[in-house]
Formats: C-alpha cells, structure tokens, sequence
C-alpha cells in the first residue's frame, strides 16, 4: 500500500520530519514529554501555553516552560493572552529565549482563560481576533519566525465561525491553522466533527492540521481521508502511550499495525523519560508531577490500578523509579509486549479537569 501521509511539511526554514504532531497540553506536554513524543514518532510538538502577562514570565512555572535547551528542532511555543501588543511582546520574548515558531492558542476553554478574554474565546470577538494575530505576526516577521494558529470549529453550535477566521487568519500571514474538531461549548464533551476542518482545508492555502479524538492509527487514518487535513495532532491518546505517533506513522505507511512495544522497551522509555522530567521540575516537584505519566502509562495494562495506587503512596524518585521497574520486570515475566488496551478518552472530559491542570 502506498504512504498515504501528506508531503513534509515546510514552516519558514523549517521541514518537519513527518506530519504526525503531539498537541500542546498544560500540565502534559512539558519539555522532557515532548522530547519522548519526538523520539517515538511525533515529527512536530508546540509548548504549553504561555501567558502573555509579563508579571508571570518570572514565576517558576512560566519560566520552565520557557527553557527550551537540548530540545529538538523546531522550537514551537503557544502563546495566550486577550490584548494585541501584549501578545506581540510575548511573541518577542519567547523568541528571544530560542522560540523558532509561535503558536496562538484560540482553542482553550478553560474558565481561568476565558474570563480574561483569552484562549476560545477569542473566537467570539473576530475583530480583537484579528488584531491579535496581525500584531503577532508583524512582531515575528523580523526574525522570520512563522505565526501558526490553533482554535476550535467555533464559539458554540450556533456561532460556529472556523471558516470565517481561517479566511482572516490566511490573509493575516498565519502560517497553518490547527483545529479541534469542538466548539468552545463543548469542551471536551460530545465527539470530535471532522466536517468544519474539512470545509476550512478546502477554502485555504496554508497546511490545515486535523485535531480532536484522533485515538487510534485506524481513526488517524480516517480523519486524514475525511478532512484531506495536511497533517494529524494527537493530545489525549498520547499520555501515556506516546509511541501512539510512530504505530499511526507506521500504519499510514504500509496498511498494517505495527505490534505492541515490549514491555522492556516501554520501561526503559519511560524510566528515561523520568529522569529527564525529575530534572527539570527537582526531586520533590517532579516527584509528584510524574505520579500522573506514571498513572497514564500503566492505566490500560493489567493490575495497573493497583500499581497506580501504591504508586502514589511513595515519596521519593528513587522508589518511584524502583517500582517502577520491579512492576515492568513482573509484567515482562508474563508478556513479551504491553499486553495494553487503547486508553480511555474520559481522562480531561470537562473543563473543570482541564482548568485543574493548567492551574496544577
Ligand atoms: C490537559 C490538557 C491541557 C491542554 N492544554 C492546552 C493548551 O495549553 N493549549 C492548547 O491550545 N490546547 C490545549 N489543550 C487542548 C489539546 O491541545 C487538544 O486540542 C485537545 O485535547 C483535543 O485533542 P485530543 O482529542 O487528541 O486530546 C489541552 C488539553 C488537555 C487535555
């Protein structure tokens, strides 16, 4: 069977290793995950939002989320914020610390977003919408550094305007458009609709990134045959089984499932993802913020609520790290591969959990 995976995408000088890309998630997608998604098969990752309020950029949170270093190229960073020159000077400042593509987040809908007229709900204001992202772009054209946006089919189901901002956003120089196939109503409730994104690739020039639900290589595949998106993103599905990017990479390529990672390798995966997320965050920190990669990566395996459970009773790195992989070295004795089933969706199913996390 011939790859049906879009041609390689190009944003400014750079060319993305594939079309598979792993969503921006607060509280998830931190450096040292996105590094893992990127070495099991996601060509392309965006950073956690960063605010646009410069009384923020010195708290501990954002400035991590600002360090880029040892990650690999190209360096994307989301930016949030409700007011043009704010969000141009955000653009600036993130590319002065080793951005190489800015991202607009207009698909948040978490209330602490919200309320300050950011994220999703900027979509209900199509003129401040668009004087945001003109203004961005203006700052970036300088360093040559490519604008993209990420919003959602619309405010609700009766104000569903994708169409109508994608048109604004093209003329404004965004470079590609991300949707997630929801209105901001929805949160995360109800199905993902694929309809929207496919009349908005088909009105626009620039590379149209299919978002929402994307949990499987067989639904990769039928997003990108229903939308004739240029390429895929992949949030939820992700946490926990981040080789997801390299089975539907492999599947759109030859038509057949690529099997299981073995247990062996997916430990080591992740006992290497551990230690590079321990470093980032210190020991007491990260620590507590792994009990959540953990949680996700043993959710679908058998006996894997019981290990999350006295998983979460240990407080310290290294009997974390020690359980770890005593419980991968049990679960080996009896299967060679993760004997897994597809995660759930349910694990952020309404703004609340996602509120929670982006404050976490
Ligand atoms: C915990 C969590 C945090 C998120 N944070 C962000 C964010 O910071 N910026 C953003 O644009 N979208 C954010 N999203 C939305 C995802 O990028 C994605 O659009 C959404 O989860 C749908 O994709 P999925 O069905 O593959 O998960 C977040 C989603 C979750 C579950």
């Amino acid at each position: 069977m011939p790859s049906i995976l879009p041609t390689p995408l190009r944003l400014g000088a750079h060319v993305l290793p594939n079309n598979l890309f792993v969503a921006p998630m607060a509280g998830v997608t931190d450096r040292p995950f996105r590094m893992l998604c990127k070495r099991l098969g996601a060509g392309y990752a965006v950073s956690e939002m960063v605010t646009s309020r410069k009384d923020l950029w010195n708290s501990l949170k954002t400035s991590r989320r600002a360090n880029h270093e040892g990650e690999t190229a190209p360096i994307a960073v989301q930016i949030a914020g409700t007011e043009a020159q704010m969000m141009a000077e955000a653009a600036v400042y993130n590319i002065q610390r080793g951005a190489q593509i800015i991202d607009i987040n207009m698909g948040c809908p978490a209330k602490k977003v919200c309320n300050k007229w950011a994220g999703s709900a900027l979509m209900q204001n199509e003129p401040l919408a668009q004087e945001i992202v003109r203004a961005v772009v203006e700052a970036c054209r300088p360093f040559d550094v490519p604008v993209t946006l990420k919003m959602r089919t619309g405010w609700s189901a009766e104000a569903r305007n994708a169409l109508v901002l994608a048109r604004m956003a093209e003329d404004a120089g965004i470079a590609m458009l991300t949707i997630h196939g929801r209105t901001r109503e929805q949160g995360y409730k109800g199905l993902a609709e694929y309809d929207t994104l496919r009349s908005v690739k088909a009105a626009v020039g620039i590379p149209v990134v299919a978002n929402g639900d994307i949990d499987s290589p067989e639904k990769a595949l039928q997003v990108l045959q229903h939308t004739g998106a240029d390429a895929l993103m992949v949030g939820r599905a992700a946490q926990g089984r981040p080789w997801i990017f390299r089975e539907i990479a492999h599947f759109l390529a030859t038509g057949e499932q690529l099997p299981a990672p073995r247990v062996l390798e997916a430990r080591d995966w992740l006992l290497e993802h551990l230690q590079d997320h321990y470093s980032l965050y210190g020991s007491d920190s990260g620590m507590r913020s792994a009990r959540k990669h953990i949680a996700w990566a043993v959710k679908a395996l058998p006996g894997g609520e019981d290990f999350r459970q006295a998983m979460n009773r240990l407080d310290s790195c290294e009997a974390q790290v020690r359980a770890l992989s005593d419980w991968f070295a049990a679960l080996a004795d009896q299967h060679e591969r993760l004997p897994y089933l597809p995660p759930a969706l349910d694990a952020a199913n309404d703004d609340d959990a996602e509120e929670q996390r982006l404050s976490a």
